[in-house]
């Protein structure tokens, strides 16, 4: 298949390389020029394990190449992927502007009927609106189906996710439109699902609501046990022992985080309350989510003698969860932020979200990234775990521990073990509260 896929951000760039590795002709584009130059020299602007790999594996056997042009894009294209961004408007609805001027300059573009594919999360319904984009700017005796194929893909596993699919959810009025797209796939040998396009859509939303559910249900779960003197990390284990829970998504902590699920959440609540069916669960879910950060402020504050004024705080972790740069929504920032107003000092450190933090928040006289876990808690008064990070397992902790001016480990994702840290001399605690 000859495929265009629109927007190669970090959902387009990963599609576009899986499925040139199983053999499509793909061609990523992007309006934005400096993005491509970018991925024709190989630079990849974030990070992916294994991705800048399989991309360059698949530009030099000729299957992958990128361009700014849509109408190159769409020259040969059997099928258009659109993987644009879709972020929360100020009222947390979804803004749909770089879909639809996407979908009308694909359409603007092509010269042959072609299958357009939407990854790119869009509200429950939205597949009608596109349809009448698409209408308005074809060309005569151009035609173009809609299929929704939502994407189910981890940062940091994409990758994997990708080639270990759980699930492909296909959704179209055109049923020969949808088989052609569940032909990608076939190769990948797991369940394809072909539905209607709002239903593919709601399966895409609802798995996410449903994993940050698991989250802040167990994060409810660990307030209720630090009250009844239980522990919620073998609370959690023996929960998830239970085949119909299962042991995933039940890692207490500082709660969810990324450019998924507080935008997807929040865009369902959305979706309910205009139609006067407003969630008091899904509510729930994003109360008790935010109330994880201030949780953590608190016990920071109560641990440092009931004030952050003049305090020295060191914070490891700044991406949103390990194995990635992307500080989107990251509870680390957010705290940082709330300790430098109230007066602490921190040093914060990220095996690699350093850059993309200083870019949302440059260093300043109460912040500074250090340039390893060593430099950032020496002379601190307390540590605190934002991010999961395997590496901070692994770090010296009695070295650590002999540079700080305290003894205080806050650890915000339940990584280490409380343990070992009391023995290298920590007083060591969970998010509790
Ligand atoms: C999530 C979904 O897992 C993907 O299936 C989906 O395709 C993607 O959103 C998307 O909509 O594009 P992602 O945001 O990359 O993927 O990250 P997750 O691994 O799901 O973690 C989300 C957040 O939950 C992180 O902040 C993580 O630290 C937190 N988390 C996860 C917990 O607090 N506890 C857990 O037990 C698991």
């Amino acid at each position: 298949m000859n495929i265009a896929i629109a927007g190669v951000g970090y959902v387009g760039l990963t599609s576009a390389a899986c499925l040139a590795q199983l053999g499509n002709e793909v061609v990523g584009f992007d309006i934005n020029r400096e993005t491509i130059a970018s991925l024709r020299s190989g630079v990849i602007r974030f990070s992916e394990p294994g991705l800048p790999e399989l991309v360059a594996d698949n530009v030099r056997a000729g299957r992958l190449t990128f361009t700014a042009d849509p109408k190159e894009a769409m020259h040969a294209a059997d099928m258009a992927f659109v993987c644009v961004g879709t972020p929360s408007d100020a009222a947390g609805r979804v803004d749909l502007t770089q879909v639809e001027s996407t979908v009308a300059t694909l359409a603007a573009s092509a010269k042959r009927s072609f299958t357009t594919v939407l990854k790119s999360t869009v509200p429950v319904g939205s597949t009608e609106r596109v349809a009448e984009i698409m209408a308005g700017c074809l060309a005569a005796g151009v035609r173009s189906s809609i299929v929704a194929n939502p994407e189910f893909l981890r940062e940091g596993s994409a990758i994997q996710d990708f080639f270990e699919s759980h699930r492909i959810v296909i959704g179209s009025w055109d049923p020969a439109a949808a088989e052609t797209v569940a032909g990608l796939y076939t190769a990948l040998r797991c369940p394809i699902l072909l539905t209607d396009p709002e239903s593919a859509q709601m399966i895409k939303y609802a798995s996410n609501a449903f994993l940050a559910t698991k989250i802040s249900f167990i994060n409810e779960i660990s307030r209720i046990a630090d009250a009844v003197g239980a522990n919620v990390q073998v609370v959690a284990e023996g929960m998830g022992l239970d085949g119909r829970i299962g042991p995933q998504f039940l890692e207490a902590g500082l709660g969810y985080g990324g450019s998924c699920f507080p935008k997807d959440v929040l865009a369902l609540s959305k979706m309910a309350e205009d139609r006067g069916h407003p969630s008091a669960l899904l509510s729930a879910v994003m109360d008790i989510n935010r109330s994880r950060r201030r949780i953590a402020i608190e016990q920071l504050r109560t641990i440092l003698g009931g004030t952050l004024q003049d305090r020295e705080v060191c914070v490891l972790g700044l991406a949103f969860k390990a194995h990635t740069d992307d500080v989107r929504e990251a509870p680390a920032l957010s705290i940082i932020s709330a300790l430098c107003n109230a007066g602490a000092a921190v040093r914060a450190y990220d095996p690699i979200a350093m850059s993309s933090a200083s870019r949302v928040a440059p260093p300043h006289a109460r912040l500074r990234y250090c340039d390893d876990a060593y430099a950032a808690s020496r002379g601190s008064n307390v540590i605190f775990i934002a991010t999961d990070w395997p590496q901070f397992r692994a770090l010296d902790w009695q070295r650590v521990r002999r540079g700080m001016n305290g003894h205080a480990l806050v650890d915000g994702r339940g990584l280490l073990s409380a343990e070992e840290m009391g023995a290298v001399g920590f007083d060591y605690v969970g998010l509790t509260g």
